[in-house]
């Protein structure tokens, strides 16, 4: 499959499952995404890159409760249908009618300007979310400009995971910290192999198609961490962690059991 196949690929199969993702995975991740703001100390990031941010729920507590004041956040996904999700999350939420709180789609039809979209002067708004289409793999960011970068649960759904690891660290400055989540060693992850057929018994596609390699690919450390080492990253640490919160979401398919998964998470100091 071709990058832009590729694209339009996970465009179209991600936005198609937005609304049921949100109302019934997305409680599970937001496991990973919090260990990810924690572990990669986000609160003190000034310009924080969030890629594959789905419907946001994770991003909203950022926002509300880590993010620094006077910090900018750009939020970005490859999926119409779940940007569609994370803006209807956004103005639902009580961070709508906070004044202090700047929220703005942003069009990617060329490079986005991030020091000026930071830099802007909006009057009372000390935390600022600039919210765009993009794919991990293709930035449309200058290089060097932010000081954190977050990816949690798509590294294992790009077209070349290589390119998103290289698409962070260029776009990260020297110091800057990156952190990742993939799924973790197959054995722990039923849910991979679960979850997904009974997804798709109910018409929808979220498995891996049958020309990608598996959903755990990415779980052997030892070759991961080479990968980020050959990107440039100067320290690599990962490991796995402990299972999410999967008895809760197979809940509404009426399958029962004990789901596990784990996660391996990767950073640049
Ligand atoms: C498993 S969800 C994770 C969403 C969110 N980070 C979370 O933890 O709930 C994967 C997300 O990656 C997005 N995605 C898939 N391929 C992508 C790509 N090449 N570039 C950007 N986003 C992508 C999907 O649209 C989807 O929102």
């Amino acid at each position: 499959m071709d990058h832009q196949e590729h694209f339009n690929r996970n465009d179209k199969a991600w936005g198609s499952i937005a609304e049921k993702y949100e109302s019934v995975l997305e409680n599970t991740t937001i496991q990973s995404s919090v260990t990810l703001y924690s572990l990669t100390n986000a609160k003190d990031a000034e310009r924080i890159c969030e890629v594959a941010v789905g419907p946001g729920q994770a991003s909203r507590m950022f926002v509300s409760s880590i993010m620094k004041k006077g910090a900018s956040y750009f939020a970005s996904d490859i999926a119409d249908g779940m940007n569609e999700r994370f803006t209807k999350g956004f103005q639902d939420s009580d961070l709508a009618s906070n004044p202090k709180v700047g929220y703005e789609w942003v069009e990617t039809e060329e490079e986005v300007d991030v020091a000026g979209q930071a830099g802007k002067e909006l009057r009372g708004v000390d935390r600022k979310v600039f919210h765009l289409k993009a794919n991990n793999e293709k930035l449309p960011y200058a290089s060097e400009v932010f000081d954190c970068y977050l990816a949690s649960l798509s590294l294992n759904l790009v077209n070349n995971h290589k390119n998103q690891i290289s698409e962070s660290y260029r776009v990260l400055q020297k110091g800057g910290v990156a952190g990742f989540t993939v799924l973790g060693r197959q054995e722990k992850c039923n849910y991979i192999t679960i979850i997904p057929e009974v997804i798709e018994s109910l018409g929808h596609i979220l498995s891996a198609p049958k020309d990608r390699p598996h959903p755990t690919y990415l779980a052997d450390r030892k070759k991961i961490e080479k990968d980020f080492k050959e990107a440039g990253f100067s320290s690599v640490k990962s490991y796995y962690t402990n299972k999410l919160n999967f008895e809760r979401c197979v809940r509404p398919f009426q399958i029962y059991g004990c789901c596990t998964c784990d996660r391996g998470i990767l950073w640049r100091p």
